[in-house]
């Protein structure tokens, strides 16, 4: 009997994120396999007073891990349990910041981007560094927290005065400046990559707002990637060891950047948009990975 299980967090409500584990069950089930779609909040796994991990969800085959939380997926690969996307992969796009570090010093385009400052005490804001943050990567700005998604998290400073104040509510958490890709305003590309596979690629555009993001009221239109961006998306796939992924581009005048990489991009846009089973390929790429070719 072939067992799956996909696991969700425990607080999700979103739709999107419940319709995501219930179109990998569907097409999971049409390649004969039984999956149970678990919430991370029943203590899957914990260490015990030896020291070893017990997990209660040994009888499973694989897990398609739709949480970031990387505690618990680092528990359950060393229980043995085989992770979709993998523990490295997903603690590797959830911080934006360490994305962008780990994909360094391998050619891949990025905006000029700088860490965020962090300070651990409730002291005044640096507004000198600020201000050098400004003159490095001119105006506007883009700060984002580097845990955000759906664009939720994501600033534009026009000026000193809106970074300065922006700056002030993210002090105490991680965050990043990062220059803004002007030609790309209020556009991106999105591509989902499956094994390292480009399988879909839509423009996303907002009428109103910087933030192409579909959740912000962006609407995504179908296209034709071209070579040279499915190349830079494969690479990323690969660097980040990705057994599925949505990857935001930028474009610049003749450039594109890679804007960010997302280890649990929602595919249900991409699908309406494209009209491409996302569900399906991923299921049989999960099949052939684990039980192989039949
Ligand atoms: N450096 C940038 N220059 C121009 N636009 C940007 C930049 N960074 C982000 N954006 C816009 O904001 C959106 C959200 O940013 P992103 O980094 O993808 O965060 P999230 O995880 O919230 O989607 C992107 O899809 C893009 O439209
Ligand atoms: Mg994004």
């Amino acid at each position: 009997m072939k067992k799956g299980l996909i696991l969700v967090n425990a607080y999700t409500r979103q739709q999107s994120s419940l319709n995501q584990s219930i179109r990998l069950k569907e097409e999971l089930e049409k390649n004969g396999v039984d999956v149970d779609i678990k919430r991370n909040d029943c203590f899957i796994a914990q260490i015990d007073n030896d020291g070893e991990i017990l997990s209660n969800v040994k009888d499973y085959d694989f897990c398609i891990y739709l949480d970031k939380d990387k505690y618990v997926s680092l528990m359950l690969e060393r229980s043995g349990l085989r992770l979709f996307n993998t523990h490295y992969a997903i603690q590797a796009c959830d911080d934006k910041m360490q994305t962008a570090i780990l994909l360094s010093q391998n050619s891949i385009p990025m905006p000029r981007t700088l860490p965020g400052l962090l300070c651990y005490e409730n002291q005044k804001l640096n507004v000198k560094a600020i201000q050098n943050v400004g003159q490095i990567l001119g105006f506007p700005v883009i700060i984002k927290s580097s845990y955000g998604s759906l664009g939720k998290d994501v600033y534009k400073a026009n000026d000193i005065a809106e970074l300065c104040e922006i700056a002030e509510k993210l002090k105490f958490s991680p965050h990043l400046f990062q220059q803004f890709i002007q030609e790309s305003y209020g556009k991106d590309i999105r591509v989902i990559a499956i094994g390292g596979k480009v399988v879909a690629a839509m423009l996303r555009q907002s009428r109103g707002d910087f933030r192409s993001n579909l959740e912000l009221g962006g609407e995504g239109k179908n296209i034709i990637l071209s070579q040279e961006a499915k190349e830079l998306c494969e690479k990323v796939a690969d660097l980040l060891d990705l057994d599925y992924c949505g990857i935001d581009i930028l474009q610049g005048n003749n450039k594109y950047y890679i804007c960010e990489v997302n280890s649990n991009a929602f595919f249900g846009g991409i699908e309406a948009v494209t009209g491409i089973n996302i569900a399906e390929k991923y299921a049989s790429y999960i099949c052939k990975k684990v039980y192989g070719k039949d």
